[in-house]
């Protein structure tokens, strides 16, 4: 039988405009563990709903598998459910019938010989010629035993897996998972997935510094002051209590989004835009990272979490955190990296952003306004629609000679192509069908980050409540001192499109 293919109808547009070799070259299988949990349904699902009907892939079919006693039926209807509610673009009939007919479900208590069985079935109706991709959407402490059954079902050959963070809660789980991982599946089949590095902006970090002559003379000690990397969200557990209480928000996504994005930020050129130059450009600046010290940490905890289900009433899980983290190289030496993320947060924000050094300002007379609203920046906003900002002091138009602060900006919604923005998910389960590692993290630099982050995990400070809105604990301002948060920000962005036009 001819492998199936997912596209579009001859009419659209999308599955004409996609370029040869975006693609895995062969029919894929995913075998989705964890299948009706909270990622799988926000991101996953409708990610691999578009993969397959924008026509990125030559054939397509998804197994879910969870602990859930579902169906096939049943687990279409939560997949419908999840494009419907999550999906960023309108859902087409036709695609949505193709790609529910690709699915299949196995229940975990079908155990080895249920899902081996399910797999052959795929592929034989893909024409045989396939590739297997597993995506363990599963908390640390169920990885392994996701490991082994699929060691048990004989579906290591011809395959590749996608494993989430947190990769381990420690160096030492993350050795031994590492150890153990290894015993089924060779390095280069496996992928490590922080979706912050496969997020638009995050690469176009790399485009910024490395593909411009302006910005790479002035990228270190010399000229820049201190780095914030502020990933404050309104949102609160959701239904994920069991999973976060295990984890917290150090190793939710310090020791995973931020220290990644603080590896793009920091690393010296790579020799290639390939996997090997980039891993060795991010891991040695891992290695120089100076381990954090708890006394440059703050954790906090929103009012109320203790009380929300599946939360232990006497909890001390954080659900904010900031940190100062130093990397201790020539370029970097002295510079503070100023980290913050937290749950229930005033507002939702992923920025960026980089204080340059303050000049001597003494030909300006008193109360010119120089300096009086801080140093100048350059700030990154990591949303899909993203943005960028360069602020200086300019002379305010008259007499005298007053200065105000002033911005460059640039916004994605400008260029009309914001239609082509992968979400992050989707672009790097895409690299991983295609065997590409350069947006994924390595083993070796995992362990550094659980080696650094070793003193703060024995000896963490006390959490400090915070009310649900804010900005977290107050002694988020000492730890900064004497500069400032840039959140909120004092002016916000321009509107890229003030008419609405
Ligand atoms: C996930 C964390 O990895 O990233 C979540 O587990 C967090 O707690 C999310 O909300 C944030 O990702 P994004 O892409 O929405 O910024």
């Amino acid at each position: 039988m001819a492998p199936r293919c997912l596209r579009y109808g001859s009419g659209d547009s999308l599955a004409k405009k996609i370029p040869p070799g975006v693609g895995p070259r062969f029919p894929q299988v995913v075998v989705l563990v964890g299948a009706t949990g909270d990622l799988a349904r926000r991101k996953l699902l409708p990610g691999l709903f578009h993969l397959a009907s924008a026509g990125f892939i030559p054939g397509c079919k998804v197994i879910g598998v969870s602990l859930d006693e579902l169906d096939v039926e049943a687990f279409r209807v939560i997949a419908r459910e999840a494009v419907d509610t999550f999906a960023p673009r309108k859902v087409n009939e036709a695609d949505w019938h193709a790609f529910a007919d690709s699915l299949d479900y196995v229940p975990l208590s079908a155990g080895a010989a249920g899902l081996k069985h399910a797999v052959h079935a795929a592929e034989e109706s893909l024409g045989g010629n396939c590739r297997r991709i597993h995506y363990l959407s599963v908390p640390p402490n169920a990885a392994l035993s996701a490991v082994r059954l699929l060691g048990e079902a004989e579906l290591v050959e011809h395959s590749r897996i996608i494993m989430e963070k947190p990769f381990g809660t420690d160096l030492e789980s993350a050795v031994s998972l590492n150890g153990k991982l290894h015993e089924v599946f060779a390095e280069e089949q496996i992928f490590r997935i922080d979706h912050f590095l496969g997020k638009e902006p995050a690469q176009n970090i790399l485009a910024f510094r490395f593909a411009n002559g302006l910005f790479e003379p002035i990228w270190n000690r010399n000229f820049i002051d201190h780095v914030q990397i502020d990933v404050p969200e309104t949102l609160g557990l959701g239904k994920r209590a069991g999973f976060y209480e295990q984890t917290g928000a150090y190793r939710d996504m310090v020791v995973t989004h931020l220290f990644q994005i603080v590896a793009f930020m920091a690393m010296e050129p790579p020799t290639a835009l390939a996997p090997g130059p980039i891993s060795e450009e991010k891991n040695k600046v891992f290695r120089s990272m100076v381990p954090i010290d708890p006394k440059d940490v703050v954790r906090g905890q929103y009012g109320g979490y203790r009380s929300e289900e599946g939360v232990d009433p006497a909890s001390e899980t954080e659900t904010f955190v900031a940190l100062k983290c130093m990397i201790d190289n020539w370029r970097w030496a002295g510079v503070p990296f100023f980290l913050r993320t937290g749950k229930k947060l005033a507002e939702g924000q992923r920025i960026i952003s980089i204080a340059f050094r303050e000049p001597p300002k003494s030909m300006f007379p008193a109360g010119s306004g120089v300096g009086a609203e801080g140093p100048d920046h350059l700030t990154f906003d990591l949303a899909d629609a993203s943005k960028m900002s360069l602020s200086f002091y300019g002379k305010r138009p008259g007499p005298g000679m007053r200065l105000d602060k002033l911005s460059l900006q640039f916004a994605m919604h400008e260029t009309g192509l914001i239609g082509d923005v992968l979400e992050a998910y989707e672009r790097l389960i895409l690299d991983a069908m295609r065997g590409d590692h350069t947006l994924f993290t390595t083993a070796e630099g995992i362990e550094r980050l659980w080696e650094v982050s070793k003193p703060l995990l024995e000896m963490p400070p006390p959490v400090r409540a915070y009310p649900s809105g804010s900005w977290g604990p107050k002694s988020i301002h000492q730890l900064v001192a004497p500069n400032a948060w840039r959140l909120p920000f004092e002016r916000g962005w321009r509107d890229p499109n003030p008419t609405g036009g």
